[in-house]
């Protein structure tokens, strides 16, 4: 088959007045990423570049939800209806031959396999219009299809302009379509308003192109992947139904998931086989598992890398990279731009902020280490604090390969503890520990003896 081409309009200038928001109804998220963005996104993994989204409603923060995703954007002044949105999209389809498929914004749920059916199922058949319905038990809201004798959708009846007979119908209209795009252009003029709503709507197209002899296609999908969302209500629904779909792919991938209606993953984070997933868990942004980890139970891990085998405990990861093999937490809180090695133990009431720390270093309990540039096979003592904050600028440490904290040390940045050295335990490091020694910078310890009796406080038996 040749290669028409092919171009994408999404619908995203309604206010959503039923999410009772300030943020535009397409901006709000489900499974961590903003509607409209979910529609973009599957558009546009398709192939098809050319995707022009109609704002009007908070059009500024549509444009900002949607600045990294270049696509055109057509301004709908006045929302007067899905007819007249795909009216103001009309210079970027202008002298073009092919196809256009027009989708909403506040249908998230849309797949990359429905896109390119839809595409293939309208130019297969030689349609001049393809809607994509869905049967379900309760239409509510949505349009009717209506279909003629020979069983060819007829017209599309909005909800509120419906008889008595219409209105039992349990075929629906998604609100997403392809047409032919000279089509579309000769006869979305030909729109009027004369209805329950006064508004211009893109449905009746279908009924136009139908009375002059054109073919319009049906393209039926489960209506898990066209539910829309027009209520906080819906907004929940939406994300248990991706939810379910993103953490179904895991499993079917070899991921392990004890409970996925409490595991949330978002639909960009990618995990390797053999991963354990214990409830609780929010996987964020970009964020890679490798094989073999085990995540036990409420951790969040944003835009991270998770090398094989890693285990992580009741702890956040942010924007970083953790080691093969390596354990965080529990209760472990790594900040950005902060890089762990392999075999490395990251234990409890741990804190770590932009800092690298080396393979196999251990450090196991209660301790803060940031802006630090930390080597191999290391040991922290518990209470470890490194102190990269004068109250006015941050400062650099670096522990070299080998060096053994001891307990409960300050280590006043900027500050170079050398290969192999030691400091004592309750050590206030301010200069750099040379290379195999031992620092102590602390009060030397002196006995006052019968200090007690002296003092009168000593209890007679
Ligand atoms: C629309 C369809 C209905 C379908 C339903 C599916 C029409 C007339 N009706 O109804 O048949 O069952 O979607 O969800 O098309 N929008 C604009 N400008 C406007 C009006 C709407 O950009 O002037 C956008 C909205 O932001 C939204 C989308 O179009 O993303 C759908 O609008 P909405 O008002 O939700 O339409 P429905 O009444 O749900
Ligand atoms: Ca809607």
């Amino acid at each position: 088959m040749f290669n028409l081409f092919k171009s994408a309009i999404i619908l995203a200038a309604g206010e959503g007045k039923r999410m009772k928001s300030d943020m535009p109804k397409v901006t709000h998220k489900v499974c961590g990423k903003e509607m409209i963005n979910h529609v973009i996104d599957n558009i546009k993994s398709t192939g098809i570049e050319e995707v022009t989204v109609v704002i009007g409603k908070g059009a500024e923060k549509v444009k900002k939800a949607t600045e990294d995703r270049n696509v055109n954007y057509a301004f709908q002044d006045k929302q007067l209806g899905t007819g007249h949105a795909v009216i103001c999209a009309e210079d970027f389809l202008k002298d073009k031959d092919g196809t256009v498929a027009v989708f909403v914004g506040d249908g998230p749920l849309i797949t990359k396999e429905m896109v390119e059916k839809l595409y293939s199922f309208h130019e297969d058949g030689n349609y001049k219009a393809t809607v994509i319905t869905s049967i379900i038990d309760d239409p509510a809201k949505y349009g009717r299809i209506i279909r003629n004798s020979s069983n060819e959708v007829e017209k599309i009846v909005e909800f509120k302009d419906c008889n008595e007979e219409e209105v039992k119908v349990k075929e629906i209209n998604s609100g997403m379509y392809c047409f032919d795009i000279k089509v579309l252009l000769e006869n979305l003029s030909s729109l009027n308003n004369n209805n329950a709503q006064g508004e211009y709507y893109l449905t009746d197209v279908i009924e136009i192109l139908k009375s002059k002899g054109l073919k319009v296609g049906a393209f039926t999908v489960p209506v898990s992947e066209i539910t829309a969302v027009n209520s906080r209500v819906e907004l929940a629904h939406a994300e248990m139904l991706m939810k379910q779909r993103i953490n179904k792919q895991h499993m079917e991938n070899g991921v392990t998931i004890i409970d996925p209606n409490n595991t949330y993953i978002g639909v960009d984070v990618e995990i390797g086989s053999d991963t354990i997933i214990y409830p609780g868990n929010i996987l964020e942004g970009k964020t890679v598992i490798k094989e073999g980890c085990m995540l036990l139970p409420n951790s969040r891990i944003k835009d991270s890398i998770i090398e094989a085998g890693v285990t992580v405990d009741n702890a956040v990861i942010l924007e970083s990279k953790v080691g093969e093999n390596t354990t965080v937490g529990p209760f472990a809180y790594i900040r950005p731009n902060s890089s762990i090695g392999k075999k490395v133990k990251i234990g409890d009431f741990v804190e770590i902020k932009k800092s690298t720390i080396g393979d196999g270093t251990k450090v196991s309990h209660l301790t803060y280490i940031g802006d630090a540039e930390v080597g191999s096979g290391c040991n922290f003592g518990c209470g470890t604090v490194v102190v990269n904050y004068d109250g006015k600028e941050k400062h650099k440490t670096i522990i070299e390969d080998n060096a053994f904290i001891g307990c409960n040390t300050n280590l006043v940045s900027p500050v170079i503890v050398r290969k192999n050295a030691y400091t004592a335990a309750g050590s206030t490091i301010t200069k750099e520990v040379p290379e195999d020694s031992l620092a102590v910078a602390r009060a030397r310890q002196t006995i006052i003896n019968d200090w007690v009796k002296n003092k009168g406080l000593k209890k007679e038996k």
